[in-house]
Formats: C-alpha cells, sequence, structure tokens
C-alpha cells in the first residue's frame, strides 16, 4: 500500500511540477542553491579551473553540476548518475531552464563505476552525499575504478559522515538535527581508518578535510593519485 501511494505521488509530482527532480535528494531540496553553491565554491577554492576535467559521481539532478558546467570548458564536466529519470530530466529541463545546452556536459547512467567506459581522464572528481548512501564493498568499488581514471596528482574529493567512536561501535549516530547514521545500513558512517585501508596499496592517497561547512554535518576526505 505504502509504495503504491509513493510511487501514486511520483507520478502526480512528475505531472504537475516540472521541476520535480529537484525534490528526490531526501529532504535536501530545500538545500538546492546552498549545496550546489558550496560544492562549487568548494572545488574552486581547491584549485578548479576551466580547463580542467571534472568527473561528478552520482550527480543527481545537476545541482552542482550547473555551476561546473557554465564554469567549465564545453564537454569538461562529466556527470555520473544511476537514476535515468533524473538525469534525463536534469538534462531535458533544468539545462535549457540555465541555457547550458551548448556547454556540452557528458552525462551518463552509470550505476557499477565503470569510468573506464567513458574514455577520458580527470583533473578533479567528486562524490557528494553519495558515500553517505553506499556500503562499502561499493565504496571499495568506486574508489579502485576512480584510480584508473584520475590523472597524476588528479584528485577526487568525497564527503562522508563520520564516526569517530572506532569499529567497535554498533549504534547509531546522530549527525545533527535529523540525521542519524548507522554502521550497516543508509545512511552509513564510516571511520577514516577504513579509507586509508581501502588505498592501502593502491595510488590513492587519501587525507581527511574535514569540516567543509556542510549543513548536514557532512566530512570531506579528499584522494590523490601518486605519481606514475
Ligand atoms: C543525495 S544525492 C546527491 C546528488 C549530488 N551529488 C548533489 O550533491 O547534488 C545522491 C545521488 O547519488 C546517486 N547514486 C547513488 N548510488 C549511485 C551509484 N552506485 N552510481 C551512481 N549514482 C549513484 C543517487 O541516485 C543520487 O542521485
Amino acid at each position: 500500500m505504502k509504495w503504491r501511494l509513493r510511487r501514486y505521488r511520483r507520478r502526480f509530482r512528475r505531472t504537475f511540477d516540472s521541476k520535480w527532480y529537484r525534490h528526490t535528494m531526501q529532504g535536501e531540496s530545500a538545500l538546492w542553491e546552498q549545496l550546489g553553491r558550496l560544492q562549487f565554491d568548494f572545488l574552486i577554492g581547491h584549485g578548479l579551473q576551466p580547463q580542467h576535467y571534472l568527473l561528478d559521481v552520482g550527480c543527481g539532478p545537476l545541482r552542482a553540476g550547473v555551476h561546473f558546467i557554465r564554469y567549465l570548458e564545453p564537454a569538461h564536466y562529466y556527470g555520473v548518475e544511476r537514476d535515468a529519470d533524473v538525469l534525463g530530466a536534469a538534462r531535458d529541463v533544468e539545462l535549457p531552464l540555465q541555457g547550458l545546452t551548448d556547454r556540452r556536459p557528458v552525462l551518463t547512467v552509470m550505476e557499477d563505476f565503470s569510468f573506464d567506459r567513458l574514455g577520458h581522464t580527470f583533473d578533479y572528481a567528486l562524490a557528494q552525499s553519495v558515500f553517505t548512501h553506499l556500503p562499502l564493498n561499493k565504496i571499495i568499488r568506486c574508489l579502485l575504478s576512480m584510480e584508473r581514471v584520475l590523472v597524476s596528482g588528479g584528485k577526487f574529493f568525497a564527503t562522508i559522515y563520520l564516526n569517530e567512536r572506532g569499529k567497535q561501535y554498533l549504534d547509531p549516530i546522530e549527525q545533527g538535527p535529523g540525521t542519524v547514521t548507522h554502521m550497516d545500513k543508509n545512511p552509513f558512517h564510516y571511520e577514516f581508518t577504513t579509507f586509508e585501508w581501502i588505498c592501502d596499496g593502491t595510488g590513492l592517497i587519501p587525507e581527511y578535510l574535514g569540516d567543509w561547512h556542510s549543513p548536514r554535518n557532512q566530512k570531506m576526505l579528499v584522494f590523490t593519485k601518486t605519481g606514475e
């Protein structure tokens, strides 16, 4: 019954709200402007320049993508997203709305992080509020696939909910008002040492950057690809 109601609501919303895709990010629709701009300002502050190639993993409805697409040279923004409907709406509604169609972003439906098939390498990559929804093995796959497509010195920024209480802590953690995270169900929290373990023996160097003004108290990590 519940899922029928949810499906009905979704269909209803799509019919009457042309910007329905903006409301698909788990209570984050009110943060559309703030979180889009925050991601953009953050990467600019970390050296993103118009000639760079950027891979936005789990780009969703292009909340941050629109800012990057406007800034980067045409066809230098690559967005991958598992939800074909959301990505399609972002392409068909949001891009024309923002006058950005001629910037030729490369938008690809993808769930398995097979970045190889994009046929390009990247100076920067970003996964905002994506690892927070992924179980560990998917994160491992994402990182090892990313290693293959980052240029030497390239940087992959990813946000997480942090577990500061150690691996033997099994209970939920309140991350802030209304946000409770878990070690084994969505939304997930992780220890930073988990990322050090994943990257051990790979060409990625993980670093904890921490606070970056996330309204959801997500912390920022960066993975830098070492030289060849
Ligand atoms: C909370 S939203 C964040 C969207 C965007 N990064 C932003 O901050 O505006 C998380 C997005 O990750 C996408 N996602 C989750 N798992 C994914 C996967 N395995 N591959 C690609 N996208 C995924 C979801 O469909 C969703 O659009």
